[in-house]
């Protein structure tokens, strides 16, 4: 019983995500259904994404079965996300693993979104390789996405304490907002990452914000200083320079998020850095976080960075489960940090 595999569910934003993962923290399958219909929309349409859940999610669980070479019988534990997230995405979720637990009589851990970007680290990066996890606590993680940036002290694999978080925006909005002010699809920051690699860098002075109390970020202001600089150009100089307005400010974003990684593991005397959330798929952070000298780097692969289900059964591995019937009570919730102290 106890070897038996996690079903991980996932549906807080616009990804359906399904996946297997062992106990010991190895992923037999990672699906990821992406909606690919809120470009359109310059961003995610809440009742869009719950309606394509629903369409998805019965699907992406057999698929993530079928590629870990498992059925039902094999499954030993149902994770899903309970929030933060969209609420009606992320009630697909919640009721597609309840359903799956009681018809099967199975346990269910309800997860926190952002303890599954963490716990991303905490799966096995190459099963084949003496099974070593990504990283093992005690790390300071930097977590980066399109609705959260924070730094976090990791103690141990269930218990964070927060070290600085945005004030304004998120980095990944941050990169959203920057690339729709260049004519660039949603979701922004892979997008304005390709165009950047034309681009030069220093083309650009942007803001990285300075003289902030602690820990914390602020991403509001260089994403106005691009929109003026877009408006002093003019839409037909701005097009022609967009390659170095995405590199200049991309590097804007990884400066300040890798200066802040700098000052955390200085006050907390860590030797250990990882990484998570959508942003930490980022080529040029990655670059920036590992020049950073006498620092061990745990970066995920990047299908583990960006929304996945394979983090949230690996975070369900160190949470506590809840028998049938008292998971019918659990509900979704949209805001807070469950997991972060
Ligand atoms: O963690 P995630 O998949 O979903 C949330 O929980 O928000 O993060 C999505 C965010 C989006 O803002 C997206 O633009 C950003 O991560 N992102 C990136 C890259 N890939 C995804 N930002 C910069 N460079 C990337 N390569
Ligand atoms: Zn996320």
């Amino acid at each position: 019983m106890a070897d038996r595999l996690i079903l991980g569910l996932e549906t807080s934003c616009d990804d359906t995500c399904a996946a297997v993962v062992t106990r010991a923290g190895d992923v037999r399958s990672n699906v990821i259904s992406s909606q690919g219909i809120h470009d359109a929309y310059g961003g995610v349409v809440p009742e869009i994404a719950s309606r394509h859940h629903l369409e998805l999610v019965n699907a992406a669980v057999d698929d993530a079965l079928r590629r870990a070479g498992a059925t039902l019988d094999d499954i030993g534990l149902v994770a899903v996300t309970q929030g933060p997230g969209l609420v009606g995405a992320l009630l697909v979720g919640v009721a597609t693993a309840k359903a799956v637990a009681a018809a099967r009589g199975l346990p269910l851990a309800a997860v926190d979104h952002l303890q599954g970007h963490v716990a991303a680290n905490f799966l096995r990066s190459d099963p084949g390789a003496g099974g070593e996890a990504i990283m093992e606590p005690p790390f300071v993680c930097l977590l980066a996405s399109g609705g959260h940036t924070l730094l976090a002290r990791v103690d141990d694999h269930a218990t964070f304490t927060v070290l600085g978080r945005t004030l304004d925006d998120a980095a990944g909005e941050a990169f959203d907002k920057g690339a729709r002010l260049l004519g660039l699809p949603f979701p922004g920051g892979p997008a304005l990452e390709r165009l950047a690699r034309d681009g030069d860098p220093a083309a650009f002075a942007f803001p990285v914000a300075r003289g902030l109390a602690g820990l914390d970020f602020s991403f509001a202001g260089v994403k106005t200083a691009l929109l003026y600089r877009v408006r002093e150009l003019g839409e037909a100089r701005a097009r022609e320079r967009a390659a170095d307005l995405a590199a200049s400010y991309q590097h804007a974003i990884v400066q300040a998020l890798a200066e802040r990684c700098e000052q955390a593991l200085t006050d907390s005397g860590a030797g250990r850095l990882a990484i998570g959330g959508g942003v930490a798929a980022n080529g040029p952070l990655r670059e920036r976080l590992a020049t950073l000298s006498g620092v061990t780097l745990g970066i995920p692969p990047s299908e583990l960075c960006t929304d996945n289900a394979a983090m949230i059964a690996s975070a369900a591995r160190f949470a506590d489960a809840q028998a049938f019937p008292d998971y019918l009570s659990l509900d979704a919730y949209a805001s807070g940090e469950r997991a972060l102290a």
